[in-house]
């Protein structure tokens, strides 16, 4: 489904990815890990186009996306979730679900169906989004990913400071999407999410994949937790 291969690249003179390549395929969610710096949120980034990569390719379905302009990449059916969700804080719920709809021209039967997945919004749409509580943003951040009806969804630690039911929410969508072929990259820091959530985890240091091991083949009390992420 996505497939980087030998990326490069960074900010200015700054390089930040060194030969990232990792793979994920439909109804896989693969975690990446790793310290703080070591390049994840730049990965997505430059997936989305956000990050102009100098090497390497990066492939959807077989067809190079790198290169592409940052608003064409959610065109192609990746939906994105940045870290720290950022959402148009001046609009409402409503409108931001519309921006999601509109990505790729999608309609009421998709609104409808992303809002079943969280009822707590459709009571809500009138409401400015900065209103919400963070738990409510990161919902509508995921949300707004959803209305694209994407192939392919990259999570920056959406759990990141939230409660455990909205934690737990998060989890379940991610799961619900998994059986739908979704192909998701999470980027998560706490291991027993990861454990509980992921068929895959690539643990990156400077900017490429370290190692890449099935879940089912690791426990939380792993080496590669310890070494890797630091916890
Ligand atoms: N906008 C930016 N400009 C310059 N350097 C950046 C920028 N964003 C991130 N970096 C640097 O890139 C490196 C990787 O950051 P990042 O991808 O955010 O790591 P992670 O998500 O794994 O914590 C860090 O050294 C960080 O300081
Ligand atoms: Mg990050």
């Amino acid at each position: 489904m996505l497939k980087l291969d030998g990326i490069e690249a960074g900010y200015g003179a700054v390089q930040v990815l060194r030969g990232l390549t990792l793979s994920v395929a439909a109804g896989e969610v693969l975690c990446l890990m790793g310290r703080n710096g070591a390049g994840k949120s730049t990965a997505l980034k430059t997936i989305m186009g956000q990050v102009r990569a100098s090497a390497g390719t990066i492939e959807l379905d077989g067809t190079r996306i790198d290169g592409l302009p940052a608003h064409e990449v959610p065109r192609y059916g990746i939906g994105y979730v940045p870290q720290g969700r950022r959402l148009f804080g001046d609009l409402t719920v409503a409108e931001n679900i519309e921006v999601g709809l509109m990505t790729r021209g999608r309609g009421a039967r998709v609104r409808d169906h992303v809002l079943d997945l969280f009822p707590r919004l459709r009571e809500r749409m009138g409401q400015m989004s900065r209103t919400l509580s963070g738990g409510e943003q990161q919902m509508l951040a995921i949300a707004r990913a959803l209305c694209l009806e994407p192939k392919v969804l990259l999570l920056d630690e959406p759990t990141e400071g939230l409660q455990p039911s909205m934690i737990a929410l998060i989890r379940d969508t991610v799961v619900a999407l998994k059986k739908t072929g979704v192909a998701t990259v999470l980027v998560e820091q706490r291991v027993d999410a990861a454990l509980s959530v992921a068929d895959r985890i690539a643990f990156m240091v400077g900017g490429s994949v370290a190692e890449t091991v099935q879940v089912g083949d690791l426990t939380s009390g792993a080496p590669q937790f310890i070494s890797y992420v630091g916890v």
